[in-house]
This record gives structure tokens, sequence and C-alpha cells, in this order.
């Protein structure tokens, strides 16, 4: 497979919410709303944008309350530019940056919810499926007010 040479992918820390939502569309991830989305940017404890040519082309983040708990989100790459290691050197960034953040004697955890089928590229940088130990399975749901008001959860 021809790649994508390193040296034309940038990383910087910012994205507006127009190129974020275009990330996640190309995924085929849900809109967030734009008051939503800048929030979220905003908000990040650590954002990384792969860029080609100005172009973001993936990115991830991680929140935090800065103390105990680092959780990251948002790891997505363009698929036009999947497999070329972008991913991989978005969360080895991000994973970099939680372990200079750690000083000796302390520790966090750093947990993420991968995407269905998505495991084994997060369990090459440590991540351990769960269960794992005395660790249950992740859970989440959406929570989602439709233009009714009804309040729906999924
Ligand atoms: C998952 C994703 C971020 C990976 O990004 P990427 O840039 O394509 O990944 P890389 O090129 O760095 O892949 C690194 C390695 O992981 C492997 N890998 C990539 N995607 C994988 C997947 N879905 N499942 C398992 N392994 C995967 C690659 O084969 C590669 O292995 P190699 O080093 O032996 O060649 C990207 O596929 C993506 O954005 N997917 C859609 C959104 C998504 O699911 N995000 C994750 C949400 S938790």
């Amino acid at each position: 497979m021809e790649g994508i040479p390193s040296e034309e992918i940038v990383y910087t820390n910012n994205i507006s919410v127009n190129n974020y939502n275009a990330l996640r569309k190309a995924v085929s991830w849900i809109k967030v709303t734009e008051k939503r989305a800048s929030i979220a940017i905003n908000n990040s404890h650590y954002l990384c944008v792969a860029e080609c040519g100005g172009k973001p082309v993936g990115m991830a983040r991680i929140v935090s309350d800065g103390g105990y708990t680092y959780f990251i989100t948002d790891v997505i790459v363009l698929p036009d530019y999947q497999g070329y290691h972008i991913g991989t050197e978005l969360i080895s960034r991000a994973i970099d940056y939680i372990r200079k953040d750690v000083l000796d004697g302390e520790t966090v955890m750093v947990s993420l919810m991968a995407a269905y089928g998505r495991e084994s590229f997060y369990e090459r940088f440590g991540f351990h499926t769960r269960p794992y130990g005395n660790h249950g399975p992740g859970m989440s749901m959406w929570v989602s007010r439709d233009i009714t008001g009804s309040v729906i959860t999924l």
C-alpha cells in the first residue's frame, strides 16, 4: 500500500466546530450541536489534531478532572487516511501527555470506550479489554431530548 509521507502530516492542538463534526460525520458518528461541540473542544484537557495540507484528517481528545481520571475520546481518522499510523500517533501522543503528567508516587486511571471491533487497536498501547480483573464491562447510554421536549435514553 502506498503510504502518506509522515512529513505531510502535521499535529496541532486546534480544531473548529465544523471540522470536528466533519470528522465525526466521516466515520458515521452523530452530529454534536454547535454549542455542545464548542464546549467539548474548549474543555478538552488535551487535544491532538492531525492535519494534511492544512485539513484535519484525524483527532483524539482527553477529557479529565486533572486529578485522577483521564478519558480518551473522539479518536477519529478519516477513512482515506486510515491505515497510515495516524491513529497510532494520536494515541501515542495522548498517552505520552498523560505519562508526563503523572508524577513520582502517583497513579491515575486512563480509560476509553472502544468502538465495536476496535479493541485490538487499543490493546497494543496497554489498554485491557473489560471485563478485566475486578473491572466489569464499560457502560454507556445516550440521553437525548427530542423536539417535543421528551427525554429519551438509548
Ligand atoms: C480506529 C482508528 C482511529 C485507527 O486509526 P488508523 O490511523 O487507521 O490506525 P493505524 O494506521 O495507526 O493502525 C495501527 C495498527 O492498528 C491496526 N488497526 C487499525 N484499525 C484497527 C481496527 N479497527 N481494529 C484492529 N486493529 C486496527 C492496524 O492494522 C495497524 O496495525 P499495524 O501497525 O500492524 O499495521 C480509525 O480506523 C478510525 O478512525 N476508525 C473509525 C472511528 C473509530 O472507530 N474510532 C475509534 C473509536 S473508539
